[in-house]
């Protein structure tokens, strides 16, 4: 039996399509089971639907809080019968409630070496600092911001010219490189966590 991924997105969808694009390949043995976006109008949901995937739209609101959210949250993974979650720039922390449910079945995709520059604006922040090297990090969720294990990460060097779309348009590649892969492991079984590291088993 293929693990039943949804995916969460914000935003444009690229990492989105990287995943749907390896699917399609034959490369990542999942069914993708839903796509779910707090943003009704994120192109993420037109890329899911351009591919014959079930969306979902989740807004906050002012009477729905984190709980509230969490609740309905985990009630669409439950109607789509989901075993692992993709966060594919999902810019909304993933409340503990559904943390607690799907432990250690819940991937993130962040455009830097975490744990350096956690949070928004990661490529900004880097470039800010002046660090040399920075890169992608794929890790697993919990409940703080950025802080799950991690099961892979790529490097990217900080060029002398570069500005922030251009570093994070040379992150965003390393993303599509390794988030389908890092999925793939997790839907064959073979991350396993051991105290805050996660093994490969491969
Ligand atoms: C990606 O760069 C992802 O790493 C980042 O948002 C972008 C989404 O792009 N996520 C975060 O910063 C999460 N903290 P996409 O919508 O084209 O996949």
């Amino acid at each position: 039996m293929k693990a039943k991924l949804a995916v969460l997105a914000s935003g444009r969808g690229t990492n989105l399509q990287a995943i749907i694009d390896a699917w399609r390949q034959g490369n990542l043995p999942v069914e993708i089971v839903g796509v779910l976006s707090n943003n009704p109008s994120a192109p993420a949901l037109a890329r899911a639907r351009a591919n014959g995937i079930a969306t979902a739209v989740l807004e906050l609101s002012d009477y729905c809080h984190r709980n509230c959210y969490g609740e309905q949250l985990l009630k669409q993974l439950h109607a789509w019968q989901a075993d692992i979650v993709a966060l594919a720039g999902f810019m909304f922390l993933i409340p503990p409630l559904v943390v607690t449910k799907f432990r250690h079945r819940i991937l993130n995709v962040h455009p830097s070496l975490l744990p350096s520059f956690k949070g928004l604006n990661a490529q900004k922040q880097a470039l800010e600092y002046g660090v040399r090297i920075t890169g992608c990090t794929i890790h697993l969720v919990d409940e703080g911001l950025d802080t799950g294990p991690i099961v892979m990460q790529a490097p990217v060097p900080v060029l002398a010219n570069d500005t922030v779309e251009s570093l994070s348009a040379r992150i965003l590649k390393e993303e599509h490189r390794l988030y389908p892969e890092a999925i793939r492991l997790l839907a064959t079984g073979k991350i396993k966590v051991r105290g805050r590291k996660a093994i490969i088993l491969e």
